[in-house]
């Protein structure tokens, strides 16, 4: 027995020859893969990897026709596990959905057991899904730094492609903590924005991406990095001794061209930071603190919302580098 109706709405992308062709459809209940929780999805959000999924050289999407949507938040609607009530709200990211599994743009969605996050009381779906993917990966890093002694009076923290998902929420994380937050962005008109999540001080892409000496002045105490290609270099050589910089991304490029003398003469760390995999237990208990001591203050100036219908959108716009914070997906509402 199942609680999804037969058939319901759904964003697909299905490679035709050399292109994707993407799009709402109806869905039938009877495509979607096995799975202990079913959930009627409220939200999803558009990251990075959505944008890749849905291009014919993105070199993500494993199976076509797929549902892109690396993460969603929902109401449960039938579940194996009675630590998971029907009723409850829920969120699922990463694994293998939106990529091998159909993911988040779909009314409705089936996912196994171990996959399911219940929210914590204080963070609605929305709110989960602004925070999403890019907040985790971003909480991921921040957390990461701190297990490593990183504490707000070591020194002024580095944050990079600032006006995007992992970068603007990194920020609004380490600015609530306490942090004295410098933020990388491209985007000369992101300034007061980025102020208003709490940047300290901006630093513009050309800045950090010129070509610099294998070691330079010892300034971030350190640094959270989505971005990768000529500024995670940029990063090594400017960290102070013993510092770290979680890398996450690659939205700068994905060839990293430095030397190891940061390594060897300042013993820096290069903490890299993979959400997609994080096992359950640790995934929840960090969604707990996203909803407590983690939680950014103000998401609202973070988030713009669309629906199914306007995902094309999106999707071109984080592939190209438009981003300015978060996209919500509005599903079922
Ligand atoms: N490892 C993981 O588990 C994990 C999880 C989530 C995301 N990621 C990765 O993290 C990266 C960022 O994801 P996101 O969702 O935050 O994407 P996003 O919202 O598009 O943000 C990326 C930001 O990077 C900057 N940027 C874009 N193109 C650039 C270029 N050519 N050179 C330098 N900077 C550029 C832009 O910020 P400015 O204009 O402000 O500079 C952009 O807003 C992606 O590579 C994504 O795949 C990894």
């Amino acid at each position: 027995m199942t609680a999804i109706p037969a058939r319901f709405r759904a964003y697909v992308a299905e490679r035709v020859g050399d292109r994707v062709d993407r799009g709402v459809r109806e869905f039938a209940e009877a495509d979607l893969p096995p799975g202990g929780v079913e959930i009627r999805v409220g939200w999803s959000s558009v990251n990075y990897k959505d944008g890749l999924a849905t291009r014919a050289d993105g070199k993500v999407a494993r199976i076509s026709p797929l549902i892109p949507g690396i993460d969603l938040a929902g109401e449960v609607v039938a579940s194996d596990d009675a630590a998971i009530a029907v009723g409850g709200a829920v969120l699922a990211h990463g694994y293998d959905l939106g990529v091998s599994r159909h993911g988040g743009y779909s009314e409705y969605q089936r996912v196994p057991t171990g996959w399911v996050v219940p929210l914590a009381p204080g963070l609605s779906p929305r709110e989960a899904m602004a925070i999403g993917t890019a907040g985790f990966t971003a909480a991921m890093s921040v957390v990461a730094l701190e297990e490593r002694g990183l504490q707000p009076d070591s020194g002024p923290v580095l944050v990079t492609g600032a006006s995007g998902g992992v970068g603007g929420t990194a920020l609004a994380i380490l600015a609530d903590r306490g942090y004295e937050v410098w933020a990388v962005t491209g985007k000369a008109d992101e300034t007061d924005r980025l102020r208003t999540l709490g940047a300290a001080g901006i630093l513009s892409r050309d800045e950090v991406t010129a070509e610099g000496r294998p070691l330079e002045s010892e300034r971030w105490a350190g640094a959270v990095d989505a971005v990768g290609g000529a500024t995670l270099p940029y990063v090594l050589r400017t960290l102070r001794r013993g510092a770290a910089v979680a890398a996450s991304g690659n939205a700068g490029g994905a060839k990293l061209e430095t030397t190891v003398l940061p390594f060897i003469l300042r013993g820096v760390a290069l903490l890299g930071m993979d959400s997609v995999l994080v096992p359950i237990a640790r995934r929840r208990a960090l969604w707990d603190r996203l909803a407590t001591d983690l939680r950014p203050r103000d998401l609202g100036i973070h988030v713009t919302e669309v629906g199914l219908d306007d995902l094309d959108g999106a999707l071109d716009g984080i592939m190209a580098g438009s981003a300015r914070g978060r996209w919500v997906v509005r599903v079922g509402g």
